[in-house]
């Protein structure tokens, strides 16, 4: 990834709480900052974070892993006077899963959030960036989505992650607290788990086709998503870090490739790269059920962070397919 050589003289001599580090975009942010010089210190409970990833991050020197709640401040309080900033990344993802367990997803996603936010306000780390989500847009039918039109939330998920830019708005304003909200639009890369009911499309379907099992989609497959390369979403958390103008703070953005694509042309796309990589699938797709409380059509307009931010997605959605294809398939 080419970042900016100004990002990583900012960044590099900062110590940077990442929580969720165990988890897949969290622990890509952790090994991000690791190799540009920063310190990082790793805040999970290992609900769906994976010891794996841990593991992984333990051979830098400067990282350290502290199992831990972010709704519990006790486990955390006593790190944040040596904490230059803070990336909340810990959540439980997944819209069917806040369906089915709404007052659990609304004390790590809103309590727990709440807690962390008041923390580090209390130990005077300002700046906090954290993980909001696309799914803030609700039923809205604006395309691209722009920040400022959004519409009806559709899951307890997306009603906890308005809360969360909700909240940060509101530290902005008492209390100068320097917050990003970073609205992922379906993000995939190496380290994504593709294992149990709550996984994402595409580590899913990319496991399916190694093992050449069936694939189920929930609809006809032409509901359509703005795939967006974990490298980028990486960029935009170092940017949101970075960040000296004020004008930036206090404010949520759209990260995303900017380009939406249909499931069904997403399989296509998987399948036609495996093949160039020599790898032929023999998966059959069945189509299922819609599911409750996914939107329909999803694609971003990335003019805001552009604006306050200078970002700009630094991988294409082919490029990001290609890069973790061949990741996953080096590993097997
Ligand atoms: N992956 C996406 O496409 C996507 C899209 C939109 C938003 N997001 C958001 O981005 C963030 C990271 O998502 P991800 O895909 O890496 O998910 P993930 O499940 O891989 O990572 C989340 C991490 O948070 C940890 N965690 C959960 N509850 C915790 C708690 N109470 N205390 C401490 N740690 C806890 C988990 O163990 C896990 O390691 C989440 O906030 C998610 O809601 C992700």
């Amino acid at each position: 990834m080419n970042i900016p050589i100004e990002i990583i003289q900012r960044l590099k001599d900062k110590t940077i709480l990442i929580t969720g580090g165990a988890g897949f975009i969290g622990s890509n942010l952790a090994e991000a900052l690791l190799k540009i010089g920063a310190s990082v210190i790793v805040l999970d409970n290992l609900e769906t974070g994976l010891q794996s990833n841990v593991d992984r991050l333990s051979q830098y020197e400067n990282c350290r892993f502290v199992n831990g709640d972010i709704c519990n401040p006790e486990d955390y309080r006593h790190l944040l006077k040596d904490v230059d900033a803070i990336s909340n990344q810990a959540a439980l993802g997944s819209v069917p899963r806040s369906i089915e367990f709404p007052f659990k997803n609304h004390h790590v996603n809103a309590t727990g959030f709440l807690t962390i936010l008041h923390e580090a306000q209390l130990a005077n780390v300002k700046r906090f960036v954290y993980a909001s989500s696309s799914s803030v847009y609700g039923d809205s039918i604006t395309s691209p989505k722009q920040e400022g039109q959004e519409g009806a939330l559709l899951s307890p998920y997306a009603a906890t992650k308005r809360l969360n830019e909700e909240y940060a708005q509101v530290y902005h304003q008492l209390y100068g607290m320097e917050t990003v909200g970073l609205r992922y639009f379906n993000v995939f890369g190496p380290y994504q788990d593709p294992n149990g009911v709550y996984a994402a499309a595409i580590p899913k379907f990319l496991d399916k086709m190694l093992r050449g099992e069936e694939i189920v989609i929930h609809g006809d497959g032409e509901q359509s998503r703005d795939f967006t390369y974990v490298n980028n979403a990486i960029y935009a958390n170092l940017l949101s870090l970075a960040s000296e103008d004020k004008e930036a703070l206090g404010q949520a953005y759209n990260v995303a490739c900017g380009r939406s694509l249909t499931l069904n042309d997403l399989i296509q796309s998987m399948q036609d790269e495996l093949k160039g990589l020599g790898v032929t699938t023999k998966s059959t797709i069945t189509y299922g059920p819609p599911r409750k409380g996914d939107i329909k059509d999803s694609l971003a307009s990335t003019a805001k962070m552009e604006q306050y931010l200078n970002y700009k997605p630094l991988y294409t959605f082919e490029e990001g397919i290609n890069e973790y294809l061949r990741h996953v398939l080096q590993c097997k």
